[in-house]
């Protein structure tokens, strides 16, 4: 991740909208043309979906202040919700106290499942042992990939999935710093045919999982309590009050569903602004908030008398290649004005704004309430 200088910008909302574009120009974004640029053209629309008619436009707003592996980032968020942009701003300026968000992301691994149906007794044994040709036949629908470096993996076969004779195969390939979708169902639609031979059984579904429990990303941070005091309010009892919301979260999937929306609000918006396939990414996440059994929360908070310890775990499938990435001029600078360079360096700044977001609405809740900063924003709006 490279830095282009601080991302603290006081008074920023202030600012009028060119001169904030003037701002974000400066750090590098723009190299192609003005940020953020003159969006996508019916051309564009027409080539990238069927039956376009125009293009929708939503706002692409900056949070400012964000310090994730200690490099500063001004972040862009496309999202129509009001306050979104500043409760990540106000919350990356509260976390940066503490040295702002520690974030770590795996191998981008995605996996494709492989359905067999009918499957004969030994199916799982004969697919081990013609692992080595199944990866050479899958991993040859891809030069490209290959010659970068990435590829298929592993073959992982589970028995028995949700019926007796059901054998599911989990083809697992790095795609390196692509989302990987097509290339993991080109995969896996190019060996179903072999493995259902191999299995005695009857090709089913080739088509990739998006509970990519190989690709989770990670992201803490470490807040001291006198950073979190706000109008009435002393850092310790809203810090209490951030853990005591997260209890709620963990003992109440009524609670924990809003607890993650509000993460999401931030995650998705960066994965809209940036091209990425925000479904897949908000699928993965909720299906691994419910692996215990019962849904919970994605993101964990505690206090230990000095500071508030949040924590937040989750799949997070995202290029900075390939599709919209790099297809939609807008997103194309907003990776840019980033200055991320692999995959996984955009999913540490996605779980990172995703544990702001929930930082910024669970302090609210846990003082003033959620009401009070809406209302401030949509007074602004009518000014
Ligand atoms: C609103 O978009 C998000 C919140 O409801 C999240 C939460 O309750 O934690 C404020």
């Amino acid at each position: 991740m490279k830095g282009k200088g601080s991302s603290r910008v006081p008074g920023l909302h202030r600012l009028g909208i060119d001169e904030r574009r003037r701002i974000v120009a400066e750090r590098g974004a723009g190299r192609d043309g003005p940020f953020p640029g003159p969006g996508l053209s019916d051309q564009d629309a027409d080539s990238m979906i069927e039956n376009a008619v125009g293009v929708f436009g939503v706002p692409l707003g900056i949070a400012a202040n964000l310090v994730v592996n200690g490099v500063e980032l001004l972040v862009p968020l496309a999202i129509e919700e009001p306050s979104v942009v500043a409760a990540v701003t106000n919350a990356a300026r509260i976390a940066r106290v503490g040295g702002g968000f520690e974030a770590r992301a795996d191998a981008s691994l995605t996996i494709a499942q492989i359905e067999v149906l009918g499957a004969a007794p030994g199916a799982v044994a004969r697919i081990d042992d013609a692992a080595e040709e199944l990866l050479r036949a899958a991993d040859a629908t891809q030069p490209e990939l290959i010659a970068l470096g990435g590829g298929s993996r592993r073959l992982e076969p589970r028995a028995a999935v949700g019926a007796p004779d059901r054998l599911v195969v989990h083809l697992v390939v790095d795609c390196l710093d692509a989302m990987g979708a097509n290339m993991v169902n080109a995969m896996a639609e190019a060996i179903s045919g072999r493995v259902a031979e191999l299995a005695g059984g009857r090709p089913g579904l080739r088509i990739l999982t998006n509970l990519a429990d190989q690709r989770l990303a990670h992201a803490s941070c470490r807040v001291p309590l006198e950073a979190l005091a706000r109008e009435g309010h002393s850092g310790e009892s809203v810090a209490k009050g951030v853990a005591a919301a997260c209890r709620f979260a963990e003992g109440d999937p009524y609670r924990a569903a809003t607890h993650n929306k509000g993460i999401f609000n931030a995650i998705d918006a960066l994965l809209l602004a940036t091209g990425n396939d925000w479904r897949a990414v908000e699928a993965g996440g909720h299906a691994f908030a419910s692996r215990s059994g019962s849904y919970g929360p994605l993101a964990t908070w505690r206090a230990d008398g000095e500071t508030l310890l949040g924590e937040i775990e989750l799949p997070m499938s995202v290029g900075i290649v390939g599709g919209a990435c790099r297809a939609h001029p807008t997103a194309r600078r907003c990776i840019e004005l980033l200055g991320v360079e692999s995959a996984a360096e955009l999913a540490c700044v996605a779980i990172s704004v995703g544990l702001a977001a929930n930082l910024a609405a669970l302090a609210a809740l846990a003082s003033e309430g959620i009401q009070a900063g809406h209302m401030r924003l949509h007074r602004r709006r009518l000014e």
